[in-house]
């Protein structure tokens, strides 16, 4: 499988503290979903968010490299951030209320989404928007489109949000626990629809969860970290079946033994 994002020795800190992430090392292959495990204050999200540049402005790469689709993104200006940000990298967070505007309809925000990178007309936007809405299972697409976020439920604004990362087809999406403030029927329908549309776009997912079943359920490969740094990065049935290190057998341990969800 061809590498999409390679990440070499990458270490970051915020200013005045230790080292959050050290030396991390990562390979994303083409349509391959990784799964990041880890308990709460391992550097998850700071990891991620290192990735799309959106670290505060408090924080700084100490050292390392960040490779995606054969691009040094490590010495990108603002100008090369807008234009991979959304288009070539999209974005799915753990509360979509925080990143859908709340005052605009559906069909402008994602309209406005489509024209930010692509110069065509509002009806072709439109159309792309429909077809979008209705790959994430959002098929009573009108009503969504003509919705404010908060006419919506939170598994309906969490897939207006991750077809938002998708209507550009990127070729990688990054999503920090998207399912975790849903119930547990919700979390699996979304999980399903991510898979899904791997298949459909050949996008590669880097997916943060707190739930190794989760992650196990989805994931091509699980990379489990602790403290900043990597324990193990292997292919899932290697995790599940032969953990080589302590933490991982923990988390292993206490993973969820959930009843009625299928799978996971
Ligand atoms: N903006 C920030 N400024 C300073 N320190 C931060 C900032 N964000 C995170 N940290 C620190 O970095 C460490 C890693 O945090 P991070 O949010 O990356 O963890 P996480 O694995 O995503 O946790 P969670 O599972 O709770 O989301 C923590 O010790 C946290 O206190
Ligand atoms: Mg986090």
């Amino acid at each position: 499988m061809s590498t999409l994002l390679e990440i070499k020795n990458l270490t970051v800190k915020y200013d005045g503290e230790e080292n959050i992430i050290n030396n991390i090392n990562i390979s994303v292959g083409h349509k391959e979903i990784i799964g990041i495990v880890g308990e709460s204050g391992c550097g998850k999200t700071t990891l991620i968010r290192t990735i799309i540049n959106l670290l505060p402005k408090h924080a700084s790469i100490v050292g390392g490299e960040i490779i995606f689709d054969g691009k040094d993104l490590c010495h990108f200006n603002k100008e090369q951030w807008r234009q991979l940000r959304g288009k070539e990298i999209g974005m799915v967070f753990q509360n979509p209320s925080s990143y859908l505007n709340p005052i605009m309809k559906v069909e402008k925000q994602i309209i406005e989404a489509i024209r930010n990178h692509k110069n065509v007309e509002v009806k072709i936007a439109k159309e792309k928007a429909k077809e979008t809405l209705q790959k994430m299972n959002l098929l009573d697409t009108e009503r969504i489109m003509n919705s404010y976020p908060f006419q919506l439920s939170g598994g309906m604004k969490q897939r207006v949000a991750i077809a938002m990362a998708m209507v550009m087809e990127p070729k990688l999406i990054i999503a920090d626990e998207p399912t975790s403030a849903l119930d547990v029927t919700t979390q699996l329908q979304i999980t399903n629809e991510l898979i899904q549309l791997r298949d459909k776009f050949n996008t590669s997912i880097i997916m943060v969860t707190h739930n190794i079943g989760c992650a196990a359920y989805m994931s091509d490969k699980i990379m489990v970290m602790n403290n900043g740094r990597i324990e193990e990065f292997a292919a899932t049935s290697r995790i599940l079946n032969d953990p080589r290190k302590e933490y991982t057998k923990q988390l292993l341990g206490a993973m969820p033994k959930l009843k009625g969800a299928e799978g996971w």
